[in-house]
């Protein structure tokens, strides 16, 4: 089968570099108001799924609003290739997906090593195909981040389990059987894994205790549009009856709300009024209250939301991560930098990944003030945070490092920015736009 990809996203390394030498930095100059207008793109975390959705149908699927420019994108795409898949993305966010055949049900560790969601193509595949075989993610910088609830769902859908030589095989050579799963943690992958396998599975599955995240509704509402028969999107109980095929759709990606919320972030630390373009307060309302209680407003026009910081000081605020509709651990790390900007304290409490304060000691180089103890962190407002040069070892941790970038006294230089790369398309050139003095420094080859 022929494979296509005749859209190359401009960046620059295509290998995970594992030292800071030779790869690009951003350098920021603090102490900018931002200003202006932010588009917001598609979802990296519903756009991920969403691509795997695709296996389930030997018709085409067609997107829209595709974070096409995101490495997550490229490598969740080579796996798809991978697999024999044909994966067409376009510029302006168009990517469609043709897995009419499949020449190899196997996900190779080289690619899966990359990024852990590749986990996600298991769950279609074997209900599909009848068997699967994907390398196990690995660790990762974040926790141990496990993959037993999806295994789990799986084997109760009739599928035989082997952990052989770094891969899962899952084989289920007379198709998926409906079941009543319970999960005994709420987990958005294995929602997703699960409910994209139960599509195609005889009978009704019903994944209880499911996650309610916005991206898990986005990829709902493809599966429906798929076919799929699917009742109880964005409840804890979710009810799936397998049908014989599934057909082709076209879907518009939901917008990022982490990104979105990024962004919020980003103004009430600096000051200014910013325009999130084509995205949705509904989905942030864990962030939006504890940023109002600190001191920012909001307006929201048809698709716009507006956000604005003039004059007022910034107020310490305690938030807890916590599954949605509770705050979101991927927006933890950028709250941290804003409450370093307080006056008084706020207290920061992860209870999703269990190693998810890497950013701390960075911050703490720019002069922040934070105690850590256990799965909690005190902050205590400083007066100005002092430019530096910082690294981080996963995505909102080094955006998290960009934003108190913004604010502090001289300059600051973030290494590492593959990490960015994954998951914030244009991130210098958005904020740029908006009057921050921010650039990208190209590793010299
Ligand atoms: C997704 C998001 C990630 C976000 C996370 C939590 C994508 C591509 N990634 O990751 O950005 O931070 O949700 O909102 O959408 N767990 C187990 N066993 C499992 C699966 C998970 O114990 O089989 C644990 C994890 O270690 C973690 C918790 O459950 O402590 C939640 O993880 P999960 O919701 O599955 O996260 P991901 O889907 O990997």
């Amino acid at each position: 089968m022929t494979t296509v990809l005749n859209y190359v996203a401009p960046l620059d390394q295509d290998n995970l570099p594992s030292a800071k030498s030779g790869t690009d930095l951003i350098q920021i100059q603090g102490g900018k108001r931002l200003n202006g207008t932010i588009e917001i793109s598609g979802a990296k975390n519903a756009a991920l799924p969403l691509m795997c959705a695709a296996l389930l149908t030997e018709d085409a699927v067609r997107f829209t609003n595709m974070p096409n420019t995101l490495r997550d994108m490229r490598t969740l795409t080579a796996v798809l290739q991978s697999l024999g898949a044909e994966v067409t993305a376009g510029p302006a966010g168009e990517m469609v997906i043709r897995a009419e055949t499949i020449d190899d049900a196997h996900a190779d560790y080289e690619l899966v090593r990359q990024m852990r969601a590749s986990i996600l193509v298991l769950g279609p595949l074997v209900a599909r195909f009848g068997e699967a075989e994907v390398s196990l993610p690995g660790g990762c910088a974040i926790g141990t981040r496990p993959i037993d609830l999806h295994l789990m769902g799986l084997e109760a859908m009739g599928a035989k389990i082997d952990l052989q030589d770094g891969y899962v095989r899952a084989s289920a050579p007379n198709g998926l059987q409906g079941a009543a799963i319970t999960f005994a943690k709420v987990s958005v992958g294995a929602t997703e894994n699960l409910m994209m396998a139960a599509c195609l599975a005889k009978g009704k599955t019903t994944l209880i205790n499911a996650a309610k995240e916005p991206e898990i509704v986005d990829l709902g509402e493809l599966l429906i549009a798929m076919g799929g028969q699917i009742e109880g999107l964005g409840t804890s109980t979710i009810t799936i009856t397998g049908v014989e095929r599934m057909n082709g759709a076209t879907h518009s990606v939901v917008a990022d709300r982490i990104e979105t919320g990024t962004y919020m972030i980003a103004v009430a630390l600096t000051g200014g009024t910013l325009r999130l373009k084509n995205t949705q307060l509904r989905f942030l309302e864990a962030l939006v209250a504890p940023l109002k209680k600190a001191g920012v407003s909001f307006d929201v026009e048809g698709e716009d939301v507006i956000v604005h910081r003039n004059g007022t000081p910034l107020v310490g605020t305690d938030i807890m991560t916590e599954p949605f509709p509770g705050f979101p651990t991927d927006l933890q790390a950028q709250f941290m930098t804003m409450l370093t900007q307080c006056e008084g304290a706020g207290m920061v409490t992860e209870t999703i990944f269990e190693n998810r304060f890497m950013h701390v000691p960075e911050l703490c180089r720019m002069g922040a003030n934070i105690t850590v103890h256990n799965g909690s962190a005190i902050v205590r407002g400083v007066k100005r945070l002092k430019g530096a040069e910082v690294m981080a070892t996963d995505l909102r941790a080094s955006v998290a490092l960009v934003l108190a970038g913004l604010v502090a006294e001289g300059t600051t230089t973030v290494n590492r920015i593959y990490h960015l790369d994954r998951g914030y398309e244009n991130l210098v050139e958005k904020l740029q736009a908006c009057g921050a003095e921010i650039s990208r420094i190209r590793a010299i080859e």
